[in-house]
C-alpha cells in the first residue's frame, strides 16, 4: 500500500482496486441475500422476539459485506500476487505507513461498532423495561439437571410444581428464575430469551406469547456439570381458557403433580388413573430420555439399562431409586444426573404408577 508503486507485473497498485471492489460488491450482496434466507432460528414465540430477529438480521446486513470484502481482498492478493516462477529469491516492494488509510480503518469499524451497540442497547431496554403487568408469573427453579416450574394456587393453597412450562397464548408472563445448586441459564430459544440462574439472587424476564399455540423446547444454557446435556424439557402454549382449567386442576390436586402423561392435562380432562408406562416416556418425567428400558423401547444410556438395574428389585428400592436417586448409585455412574425433585413434580399416584410399571417390566 501507499506510495503507487510497481507490482511484480509491473502494473501501478490502484489498478487493482476497481476490480477488487467491483468483485466485493458482488460478492456482498450475495452474501447478505444467502445470510438473510438463511432461517437461523427455530420458530418465533414470543412477542419481544421480534424485535431480537430484527436486529439480528441488521447485524447480519451490517457484519457479512465486511467478511466478504476483507475475505475478498485476501483470496484477491494470494492469487494476484502469488510468487511465480523466477521471483522466489525477489523481496517484495517496500512498504511504508499510510496514516489516512490507519485513520479510515479505525474510525469506520468504530463507527459501525458505536451504531450497533446503541442499537441493540435499545432494544435491549425496550425489553427490559416492558410495559403492562404480567399477568401471569412463574417461578423457574433450576438444578442439576431439571428445571421446575412453580405456579401461584389460585386457591391460595402451596405452589403448583411442574416438570413442563405450560403457558397461555397471549400473555406477558414475568419469570423469576432461581436455583437451588449451580449456575444454570433459562433459555426458551423461541422466545429469543435467556438469564443466567444464580445461586442466591432472584433474576427474571418479561416475556409475552404470541396467539400460536404450540410446543417449544426450554433449554439449559448454561455448562453446569455432567448433566446439563439433558436439562432440557419443554414449554406449552396453549389457548387461555385451556390453561385456566389445567390450573384450577393442579389446585384441586393440591399443588404438585407434573400430570402431563399422556397429554391429559392438555385436554383438560379430569385427573385419570396415572399410566406408568405412558409417564415413563412422558414430559413430566423423561425417564426414557437417559434409561433403556426394552418394554418402553428405549434405548438411552446416560443412566442405568433398568432391564438389568432392577431386575428382581421390590418395590422400596424402585421408589427410592426414583425419589432419592442418590441413595443408591449403580457401578459406573455418577451421582447427581438424576432430577432429585420426582417427589415435588409427580403425584404420589404417579410415582406408584411408575413404580408399579418398572417393577413388573423388569421382574
Ligand atoms: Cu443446567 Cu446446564
Amino acid at each position: 500500500m501507499g506510495v503507487p508503486q510497481e507490482d511484480a507485473d509491473g502494473g501501478d497498485d490502484r489498478g487493482h482496486l476497481p476490480q477488487l471492489l467491483a468483485i466485493g460488491v458482488v460478492a456482498s450482496i450475495i452474501g447478505v441475500v444467502l445470510a438473510l434466507l438463511i432461517d437461523w432460528w427455530p420458530a418465533l414465540a414470543s412477542r419481544e422476539g421480534k424485535q431480537i430477529d430484527t436486529l439480528y438480521d441488521w447485524l447480519l446486513v451490517v457484519s457479512v459485506p465486511i467478511f466478504v470484502l476483507v475475505v475478498t481482498v485476501v483470496l484477491y492478493c494470494v492469487w494476484r500476487f502469488r510468487v511465480r516462477p523466477g521471483q522466489e529469491h525477489l523481496d517484495g516492494p517496500p512498504m511504508h505507513g499510510n496514516t489516512r488509510l490507519e485513520v479510515i480503518w479505525t474510525t469506520v469499524p468504530a463507527l459501525i461498532l458505536l451504531a450497533l451497540c446503541t442499537y441493540a442497547y435499545v432494544v435491549l431496554d425496550d425489553i427490559e423495561d416492558a410495559k403492562g403487568d404480567s399477568s401471569l408469573q412463574v417461578r423457574v427453579v433450576g438444578e442439576q439437571f431439571t428445571w421446575t416450574f412453580f405456579y401461584r394456587n389460585p386457591e391460595g393453597g402451596r405452589e403448583i410444581a411442574s416438570n413442563r412450562l405450560y403457558l397461555p397464548t397471549s400473555t406477558q408472563t414475568l419469570f423469576r428464575v432461581q436455583t437451588k445448586d449451580v449456575l444454570h441459564d433459562f433459555y426458551v430459544p423461541a422466545f429469543r430469551l435467556k438469564i443466567d440462574a444464580v445461586p442466591g439472587i432472584t433474576t427474571n424476564f418479561k416475556a409475552t406469547t404470541l396467539q400460536r399455540p404450540g410446543t417449544y423446547p426450554v433449554v439449559c444454557a448454561e455448562l453446569c456439570g455432567l448433566g446439563h446435556a439433558v436439562m432440557r424439557q419443554t414449554a406449552t402454549v396453549m389457548p387461555e381458557q385451556d390453561f385456566e382449567d389445567w390450573l384450577a386442576e393442579r389446585a384441586a390436586e393440591g399443588g404438585g403433580g407434573a400430570g402431563a402423561a399422556g397429554g391429559a392435562a392438555c385436554e383438560g380432562s379430569g385427573p385419570a388413573t396415572p399410566d406408568g408406562a405412558a409417564l415413563f416416556t412422558a414430559d413430566a418425567t423423561r425417564c426414557g430420555q437417559c434409561h433403556a428400558l426394552e418394554d418402553a423401547g428405549t434405548t438411552a444410556s446416560i443412566g442405568p439399562n433398568l432391564d438389568e438395574s432392577l431386575q428382581g428389585r421390590d418395590e422400596a428400592y424402585i421408589r427410592r431409586g426414583i425419589v432419592e436417586p442418590d441413595a443408591d448409585i449403580a457401578d459406573g455412574y455418577q451421582p447427581g444426573i438424576m432430577p432429585p425433585n420426582y417427589e415435588d413434580t409427580l403425584r404420589p399416584e404417579e410415582v406408584d404408577a411408575l413404580v408399579t410399571y418398572l417393577q413388573e417390566v423388569s421382574r
